[in-house]
C-alpha cells in the first residue's frame, strides 16, 4: 500500500506545515520516513494516525494503543545546525514539549524517566522513539515518534504500569489532533531557539534536569545483572546516565540499566 491510500485528511495549517491524519498505517515512523523525500515534507510535518498495526518502541520493541483512543504521531524535523555529537539536545527537547504540553492540563508534575519516557506517579503516559540520520556530521533529519496515552483506560498487556491523560483528569480529552499540533509547535519552538540562541541548551538542560525521574535520589536500578541502589547525579553531554553505585560512579548507556519502579 502506498502512504497516500491510508490517508484520511491532509491540510496545511496556519504554518504551511504539511499535517496528515490516517485512520490506519503500520507505523507513523515508517510513514514519516516513506515521505521524507517528498517536497511537502517541511521542517514540522505532523502525521497522526488511529491505529498503527506494526508500532514501533524503543529496543525493538512493540507500541500497542487502542484504536482511536491515543496520540500516536510522528514529527519529522531538518535540525542540520545539530553536530553527530549533540543529539541528545533532540531527545531533551522533545521529551520537554511532552511534559509542558502535559502540564497544560493542570496536573504535574510529569518526570522524564532518562532517556525520554514520560511518567506520572511512576507511571507510563507517553514514550518517544527518535529516529535520526547523519550527513557529514550533522543531522540530516529527525523523526520523532511520540505516543501519549489519552483515553485508553485497560494497559493489563502493558510490561510497565501505564496511565492515561483520561485517567488523571477524570475526563476524556476529545480533541487528539489539536494535541497532535500543540506538541509539534511546542518542539518547533524549542529547536528554533535552540538554532538562534547558543546559550538555550543551558536552559534546556534545566529545564530537563528538574523533572528527571531519580535525580539525587537512591533508586533501584537493574544492572550489571543484579538489582541495585544508586543514585542518578546528572546526564553527561552525549546523553548518558551517571549514576552513583556506592562510591563509584558509572556512566551507562540506554541498554546497559533498568530502572525498577515501584
Ligand atoms: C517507547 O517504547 O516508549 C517508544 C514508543 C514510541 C511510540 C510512538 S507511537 C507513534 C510513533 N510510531 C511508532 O511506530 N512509534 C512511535
Amino acid at each position: 500500500m502506498t502512504p497516500f491510500n491510508q490517508l484520511i485528511i491532509s491540510l496545511m495549517n496556519d504554518s504551511e506545515e504539511y499535517f496528515y491524519h490516517l485512520t490506519e498505517t503500520d507505523s507513523t515512523n515508517h510513514f514519516a520516513l516513506q515521505i521524507l523525500e517528498s517536497p511537502n515534507t517541511v521542517h514540522g510535518t505532523a502525521i497522526l494516525t488511529d491505529f498503527q498495526t506494526a508500532g514501533k518502541g524503543q529496543k525493538g520493541s512493540r507500541w500497542e494503543s487502542e484504536r482511536g483512543k491515543n496520540m500516536l504521531a510522528s514529527f519529522v524535523f531538518f535540525p542540520d545546525f545539530l553536530q553527530a555529537n549533540e543529539l541528545f539536545k533532540i531527545n531533551q527537547l522533545v521529551s520537554l514539549s511532552v511534559c509542558e504540553v502535559l502540564e497544560d492540563f493542570g496536573e504535574v508534575p510529569f518526570q522524564i524517566k532518562w532517556p525520554n519516557d514520560v511518567l506520572y506517579n511512576n507511571r507510563k503516559i507517553a514514550g518517544i522513539l527518535i529516529e535520526n540520520s547523519i550527513r557529514g556530521g550533522l543531522c540530516q533529519h529527525s523523526i520523532v515518534g511520540i505516543g501519549i496515552n489519552v483515553n485508553q483506560e485497560h494497559f493489563e498487556f502493558y510490561d510497565t504500569p501505564a496511565v492515561s491523560l483520561s485517567m488523571i483528569l477524570g475526563k476524556e480529552l476529545d480533541d487528539i489532533p489539536a494535541l497532535t499540533l500543540r506538541l509539534r509547535d511546542r518542539i518547533l519552538y524549542h529547536m528554533a531557539r535552540l538554532r538562534m540562541d547558543d546559550s538555550y541548551d543551558i536552559d534546556l538542560s534545566k529545564n530537563y534536569m528538574v523533572r528527571l525521574l531519580g535525580l539525587n535520589q537512591l533508586m533501584l536500578f537493574q544492572y550489571e545483572g543484579k538489582n541495585q541502589e544508586g543514585e542518578i547525579t546528572g546526564v553527561d553531554k552525549n546523553g548518558q546516565l551517571m549514576v552513583r553505585f556506592q562510591e563509584s560512579m558509572t556512566v551507562v548507556g540506554p541498554k546497559e540499566i533498568k530502572f525498577i519502579l515501584k
